[in-house]
């Protein structure tokens, strides 16, 4: 099947990414070592960013990207427009299934942008990541 990733490196990606990583250094991450940030920016322009936390019972670890979703939504923003994620030290950081489900609530044509290599960015569309879901 032919890759739905596409290259987009716009400044606006580039921007929603440096904030990603920058989030990524708040991470609380004592039990994997793997720094994780995520950024959304919403229909409003306004950007909600937010690290991974983990804890000691590893089933209550929260992803970056939801951290950043509940932060939105707490913050009374549930229109998202776009989603970057990044581990600092890995080039192909990807949202996980929880965290697929948990954005789709908000917007399954949600723009996912993930590092490509050490400098490009890539994107696609939440659907492709999560098709058939529960709600269609
Ligand atoms: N993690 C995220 O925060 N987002 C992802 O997209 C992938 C995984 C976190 C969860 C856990 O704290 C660590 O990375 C290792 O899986």
């Amino acid at each position: 099947m032919k890759s739905q990733w596409q290259n987009n490196s716009s400044d606006q990606y580039k921007e929603l990414m440096a904030e990603a990583l920058r989030a990524a250094e708040n991470s609380y991450s004592p039990y994997s070592g793997y720094r994780v940030g995520a950024a959304i920016l919403a229909a409003d322009g306004r950007i909600f960013s937010g690290c991974n936390v983990e804890n000691a019972d590893i089933g209550g670890t929260i992803c970056a990207e939801r951290t950043a979703a509940v932060k939105a939504v707490s913050a009374g923003c549930l229109e998202f427009i776009a989603c970057a994620v990044a581990c600092p030290t890995d080039v192909s950081c990807c949202p996980c299934g929880i965290c697929r489900q948990f954005l789709n609530e908000f917007n399954s044509d949600l723009t996912i942008i993930t590092r490509e290599g050490p400098t490009g960015l890539r994107t696609i569309v939440l659907s492709a990541l999560l098709p058939q879901n529960m709600l269609v």
